[in-house]
């Protein structure tokens, strides 16, 4: 990214720092994995570190990979806090007792999925954004190839799309366990693991991250992808020909989560940090960085990049259901055996 491209997010940033109230310089260090795009993990790095004094030791890495990190290290917990990703694996942390019980006092100026989020946690996570998922295309390459714009997920499975679609691998990123559970919410489960067969022979790639195919997709290295439609706008904003669409049908949305790790070294920081980046102005980061999830705190300006939920058919996504253990680690191997094993 050029710095002239950053110059912009970098000062708005900094002026969000000098509009956090003044708080006693903090001292020390904190380390957070980051489950966001690396642009906003930088930003918070920075201002964060300019308005407590607070060091951030930032490791960014996808939901599921984040949680597998987070099981492995279990014994010897060396993350304080981890800040977004998917929800549904924020759920598996805490039930599988990860994560630290933490009830904010600012949970009231958050919106109503977000507290609920909490809730059905017991408090030992917290929603601070959401998305819908959605299909990135490039305009470009359609009208080039003279393919229709998929507008359902029925689409997905025409012969013209093979080759041409892209999706992460649902065992590292929050983004496709979401399709995969959208699906079966829709569908049912056998007819979703039908149509995730037939799907797959018009994958190209199966992405370790859940932006790398819409990134992709801007790139022109593939057509379609099956993304988070908030990734969109940031892309076109750098000049890439990209844009989204949501399925027909219906679709699911993320609750992007936090939660504070149980046996944290630096918990005094580790509770600053989450009560910050509950703050209105610090999940404005967000749009500074370009990227356009609706914020959770209730206060905080929504961008006008951001999806516009009302004109989006949903489903009523069951965040309990599929964020327990037993539930995503079996539709997961299902979907490896069933699908992820088959040629393409
Ligand atoms: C992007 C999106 C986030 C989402 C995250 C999940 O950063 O902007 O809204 O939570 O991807 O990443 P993953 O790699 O786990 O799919």
């Amino acid at each position: 990214m050029s710095t002239r491209r950053q110059a912009i997010p970098v000062a708005l940033a900094l002026a969000a720092a000098a509009a956090l109230p003044a708080q006693a310089q903090g001292s020390g260090q904190i380390n957070v994995i980051c489950s966001v795009q690396a642009e906003w993990c930088n930003m918070i790095q920075t201002v964060f570190a300019r308005s407590t004094g607070i060091r951030i030791n930032m490791s960014l890495k996808g939901s599921g990979e984040a949680l597998a990190q987070l099981i492995a290290e279990r014994a010897n917990p060396k993350t304080d806090v981890w800040f977004g990703g998917t929800g549904d694996p924020h759920l598996q942390a805490a039930e599988q007792g990860l994560t630290l019980e933490y009830k904010s006092a600012s949970l009231p100026q958050l919106h109503a999925w977000a507290q609920q989020q909490a809730q059905q946690s017991g408090y030992k996570t917290v929603g601070i954004y959401s998305g819908p998922l959605g299909f990135g295309y490039n305009t470009e390459l359609v009208a080039k190839k003279k393919m229709p714009i998929p507008q359902s997920w029925a689409d997905l499975l025409k012969p013209v799309y093979k080759g041409e679609i892209q999706v992460a691998n649902p065992a590292s990123s929050g983004t496709s366990y979401t399709m995969i559970a959208t699906l079966v919410q829709l569908m049912g489960e056998d007819k979703a693991f039908d149509y995730l067969k037939q799907l797959h022979r018009n994958i190209q790639t199966y992405t370790r991250s859940g932006t790398g195919p819409i990134k992709a997709v801007a790139r022109g290295e593939t057509t379609v992808s099956i993304s988070f439609v908030h990734d969109g706008p940031g892309e076109a904003m750098q000049g890439f020909p990209v844009a989204t669409i949501t399925p027909s049908e219906g679709t699911g949305a993320e609750i992007g989560s936090m939660s504070i790790i149980k046996g944290a070294r630096n918990l005094e920081n580790a509770r600053r940090f989450y009560e910050w980046a509950l703050t209105a102005s610090a999940q404005e980061l967000g749009a500074a960085a370009k990227q356009f999830q609706v914020p959770s705190n209730k206060a905080a300006k929504v961008d006008p990049h951001v999806p516009d939920f009302k004109k989006i058919k949903f489903i009523n996504y069951d965040y309990a259901k599929y964020g327990a253990s037993a539930e995503r680690k079996r539709l997961i191997a299902r979907w490896e055996k069933d699908v992820n094993a088959l040629p393409r």
